[in-house]
């Protein structure tokens, strides 16, 4: 059981911190492949909370060797907080390893993300202001700068400078904003180099090795399915691929090498920034989800937008991300529920819809189609087995699989590590 792709299921936030951090201690390398500090994982361990963006959340197991691969953007000044936060708080990461081929946020992408959105007022997407959109944009565009520039002054110094010529122009005349120096920028990112180059490897030559030689490899992914560049709510998206093909690209591992798929899939739906969302709920009940469940934005500390369950959703993720399992997580923040409302189909101008459409204008126009299961009030946060779980929260869980179309092999019963019902072992 080589290699697992662990992936949110739906808008992101669904717990893939904890997931991770959950199987980080049989694991031996966890590697981020895309995404960059847009993300916020939160982990507890003990009582111990820790929120990462960039790092994998493996870099809390001691046995196992955190990886940032080439699909990841990075912002070298948010990489190096990060890593003296932890060491701060005692947690080791000298085993780190970063691609030298991942492209690095630069300030002026970060100022780019910003003017772009304030530019779009209304039609704005929400990003996060990190600089990702435009970050890559540039390695599209093959304006991109990358970690290994960090080490040549030379040739820093001719990207950044080739980067600036287009980009403020734009800025000026388009943004009416000052104009970039690319000296300033060069010099700021030269100073980062000598601290992150011992970390620089060929890591996709790693990471096959290693495979080879029967280590496990966990793929963690950033944001979800729904975001995703290509098979999200386009264009209120992130711009990569948090999907499961990403975990390949982003990482330089072929698909013949991965072995398992698990979706994380929160039991019920959540999302920030702006787009659609059919089930999203403007009532109590949002509100009691959001205040029950903590759904507040680890990285931008916005309010998510809450709603119940989607099953149109997770049966998309099965099939775009080719899902053998699903880890459903935060079951317990459903306690206390007389009935709750389950999303199984929508209703598109009058007709009932199974699927995902492919069609923008469609899933803007869906209404969710609801099927109304029996709550539970017990307190479900100590129960170990699937069998410890109330009766409607069993026959809940159920339901939810057999609408999703993959197994669910772990239930998330709170946000600590042990408070996790393990059905299936992932690592079988
Ligand atoms: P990620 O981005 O997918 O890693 O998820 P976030 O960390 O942004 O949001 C998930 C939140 O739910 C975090 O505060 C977790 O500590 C918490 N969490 C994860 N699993 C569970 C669970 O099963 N129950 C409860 N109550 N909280 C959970
Ligand atoms: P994790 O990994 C939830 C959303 C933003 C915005 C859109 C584009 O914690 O699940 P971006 O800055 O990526 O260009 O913003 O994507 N978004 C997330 N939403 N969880 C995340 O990460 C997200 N990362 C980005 O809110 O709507
Ligand atoms: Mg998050």
């Amino acid at each position: 059981m080589p290699a697992l792709v662990l992936l949110g299921a739906q808008w992101g936030d669904e717990g893939k911190g904890k997931a991770t951090d959950l199987l980080g201690g049989s694991v031996d390398y966890v590697v981020r492949y895309q995404g960059g500090n847009n993300a916020g994982h939160t982990v507890v361990v003990g009582d111990q909370k820790y929120a990462l963006h960039l790092l994998p959340s493996g870099i809390l197991s001691p046995g196992c060797t955190p990886v940032i691969g080439n699909g990841v953007v990075v912002d070298p000044a948010v990489l190096l907080s990060e890593l003296s936060g932890l060491n701060e708080r005692g947690v080791d990461t000298s085993k780190l390893l970063i691609s030298g081929n991942a492209h690095l946020i630069t300030p002026y992408n970060i100022t780019v993300d910003k003017v772009t959105e304030r530019f779009l007022g209304k039609r704005k997407i929400g990003t996060t202001g990190r600089g990702i959109g435009p970050t890559y944009a540039d390695k599209i565009n093959r304006t991109g700068i990358r970690v290994q520039d960090l080490f040549d002054e030379s040739i820093l110094h001719q990207k950044v400078e080739a980067a600036l010529d287009f980009k403020n122009q734009v800025l000026a005349k388009l943004y009416n904003h000052r104009a970039v120096v690319a000296e300033q920028v060069v010099e700021e990112m030269l100073s980062y180099a000598d601290q992150i180059k011992g970390y620089v490897a060929d890591t996709t030559l790693l990471l096959n090795n290693a495979i080879d030689d029967g280590k496990v490899v966990l793929f963690e992914g950033g944001q979800g399915t729904l975001l995703d560049v290509d098979h999200g709510t386009y264009p209120f998206v992130t711009s990569s691929n948090p999907t499961a093909g990403g975990a390949c690209t982003g990482a330089g591992v072929g698909p013949t090498k991965i072995s398992r798929v698990i979706g994380i899939l929160k039991a019920y739906t959540t999302r920030v920034g702006a787009g659609p969302f059919p089930t999203e709920l403007f009532d109590a009940d949002g509100e009691a989800l959001r205040t029950i469940g903590g759904e507040r934005g680890v990285t931008t500390g916005r309010d998510r937008r809450c709603g119940w369950f989607d099953a149109v959703i997770a049966r998309y993720a099965t099939r775009v991300n080719g899902l053998t399992d699903f880890f459903l997580t935060k079951l317990d923040v459903l306690t206390g529920w007389e009935q709750i409302p389950v999303c199984v189909a929508y209703e598109i101008d009058g007709k009932r819809v199974e699927e995902l459409p492919y069609s923008q204008t469609d899933f803007h126009h869906a209404k969710p189609i609801y099927e109304t299961l029996p709550g539970w009030s017990e307190d479900i946060t100590k129960a170990k087995t699937f069998a410890e779980l109330p009766k409607n929260a069993q026959a809940y869980v159920k339901a939810l699989e057999e609408m999703s179309g993959a197994p669910i092999s772990a239930i998330g019963v709170g946000p600590g590590r042990d408070e996790t019902i393990q059905v299936n072992s992932f690592l079988d």
